[in-house]
């Protein structure tokens, strides 16, 4: 961790004190990660890991796939319902018509893909079998639960797959094709599908990202505000160097200017167009929720998102109707 100079040998001068106060409280957590004589292999791995793009061109040995596979119908779930399934694609041809579809192309490069989905058909089915009420399908806390499921399932296969050397990425875009997804892959009405997780070795080690800590991220017993300062300080750590200088006639500026304008008016625009000419540079929160995430794009679909859900045969965010009243 990086220290201010004055703090390593011991002198602080009246002007750094608050700062370094926040220089210790950070530094204990991490000491006390780091000279932690707990240690195990799975702990390593968690640590380690990083989502991988770029994949050796080598199958994935059946048994090896099998126990990945495994691991994550052993995940928790809520009421043990277990309401998600997994559609397998190591089919170059299916694959690729996902790269088709705009997704990224190094999705064709892994020799599986698994796409996650909330299935609420399958429950239906037992339901029908059993002569059980059913309604999960239209109620949010099902959803609710059912959506923690899948990833919760989707994050242990992931671990799974790295603690036998492979290495993955999920691909969140699969939000861009619902248009196509559901008859790509035959689903049913009640399966949903959340996350498309790319599994394969890895051809070169992908690079660690820096993180928020967990002096950031974990509050002792309730919720501690962090003051500026130290949010500041936090994600100067998290995003060494990585503000994007702004260039004569930076059309990100452009676009950042606009998106501020139509979210917050005027008066955003302007204080954004201040501070940066002030610093020359567009920050990462600007970035991220300005011209990646377009603050401005983003809730415009809600409704879109809404529509696919009826279509996927969802109705958790629609009024129930008892059935004597309708
Ligand atoms: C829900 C979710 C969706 C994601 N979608 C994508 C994606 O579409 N494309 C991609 O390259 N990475 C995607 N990622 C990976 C993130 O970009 C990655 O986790 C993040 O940059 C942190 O890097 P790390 O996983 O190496 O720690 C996604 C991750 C999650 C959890």
């Amino acid at each position: 961790m990086v220290l201010g100079g004055g703090e390593e040998r011991g002198v602080v001068d009246e002007s750094s004190k608050k700062l370094y106060a926040h220089y210790v409280v950070f530094r204990e957590v991490r000491t006390m990660v780091e000279s932690s004589t707990v240690h195990n292999e799975t702990l390593d791995l968690l640590y380690r890991r990083a989502s991988l793009r770029s994949f050796e061109d080598r199958d994935i040995p059946a048994d090896i796939m099998a126990r990945i596979l495994e691991a994550g119908t052993h995940a928790p779930s809520g009421g043990n319902i277990q309401p998600f399934s997994i559609i397998k694609i190591s089919n170059k041809r299916n694959i690729e018509k996902f790269v088709d579809l705009g997704h990224q192309e190094f999705i064709k490069d892994a020799p599986v893909s698994l796409l996650f989905c909330i299935d609420w058909h399958r429950s239906r089915q037992w339901c029908d079998m059993e002569v059980a009420p059913f309604t999960a399908n239209q109620a949010f806390r099902h959803f609710w639960i059912s959506f923690q499921d899948t990833i919760i399932a989707a994050q242990s296969i992931c671990v799974a797959a790295e603690s036998l050397g492979l290495g993955s990425a999920y691909i969140g875009t699969v939000t861009e094709s619902y248009d196509r997804i559901k008859e790509m892959f035959e689903l049913p009405d009640g399966v949903f599908p959340i996350v498309l997780l790319c599994l394969g070795y890895p051809a070169s080690s992908p690079k660690r990202q820096n993180k928020f800590g967990s002096e950031v991220i974990v509050h002792e017993e309730k919720y501690k505000r962090m003051d500026d300062e130290r949010l500041a300080k936090a994600i100067k750590e998290k995003y060494p160097g990585r503000e994007l200088p702004v260039q004569p006639n930076d059309r990100r500026l452009e676009t950042l200017l606009s998106v501020c304008e139509e979210v917050g008016g005027e008066d955003l625009k302007k204080a954004c167009e201040e501070k940066i000419s002030k610093t020359g540079h567009i920050t990462m929160a600007q970035y991220c929720f300005g011209l990646h995430y377009r603050a401005d794009k983003v809730p415009k679909r809600n409704e879109e998102f809404l529509e696919y859900f009826e279509e996927y045969g969802f109705a958790w965010f629609k009024k129930y109707v008892p059935f004597k009243e309708r």
